[in-house]
């Protein structure tokens, strides 16, 4: 089936991945982040500009439950009466690809969708957080299949006490 919507998808749409981890790959806790670095919410806004963005529902809920301004916003769920507030409601990964109207679509969680999205997805855009707090959430190991092609200068975040950087990695 991915090698299908890869064909079918890579031709015309660029999938990117993007995510904050941390020394552990730790990504979230009790439905919420583990860091709320302002120059990383600048860093998602700014990459993510007015692409469409796909996520389950768990991360869709864990801003709020309403979609994010200013692009299209696809929430997957396996429920036939989930409320996206507005938002896209799809049941698959292949759907949204389908609905996605941008030509890049930014895959930005949670933790399953990561892992079912990283074989077809091209770049990942990771904000790489020097820190480990005590997580449950998680991203996959990637950096087999992908290379560090750009990384930003270490910035310090005077409220989390952690230093971070910005990295863009392609698939190999
Ligand atoms: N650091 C980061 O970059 C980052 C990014 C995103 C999220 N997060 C954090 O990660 C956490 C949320 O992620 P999460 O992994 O817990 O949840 P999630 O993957 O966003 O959502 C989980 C929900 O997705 C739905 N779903 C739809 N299709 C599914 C499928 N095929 N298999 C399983 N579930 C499916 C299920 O609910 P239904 O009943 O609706 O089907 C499930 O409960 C929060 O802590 C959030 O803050 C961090």
């Amino acid at each position: 089936m991915f090698n299908f919507l890869k064909k079918l998808f890579t031709q015309k749409k660029i999938i990117k991945i993007i995510t904050a981890i941390d020394d552990n790959n730790g990504i979230g806790i009790n439905g919420d982040l583990l860091y709320k670095i302002p120059a990383d919410m600048q860093h998602f806004v700014e990459k993510t500009g007015t692409d469409t963005v796909i996520m389950r529902s768990g991360t869709f809920e864990s801003f709020g439950g309403k979609p994010l301004p200013r692009r299209q916003n696809i929430v997957i769920s396996r429920r036939d009466d989930y409320d996206g507030n507005g938002a896209v409601v799809v049941k698959t990964l292949g759907e949204a690809l389908i609905e996605s109207t941008s030509k890049t679509v930014w895959i930005i969680g949670g933790a399953g969708l990561y892992v079912e999205a990283l074989p077809i997805c091209d770049e990942i855009e990771v904000t790489q957080i020097f820190g480990a707090r005590s997580a449950d959430t998680f991203f996959p190991e990637f950096k087999n299949d992908f290379e560090l092609i750009k990384k930003s200068d270490k910035e310090f975040d005077d409220k989390n006490n952690v230093w971070f950087e910005f990295q863009t990695w392609k698939k190999k």
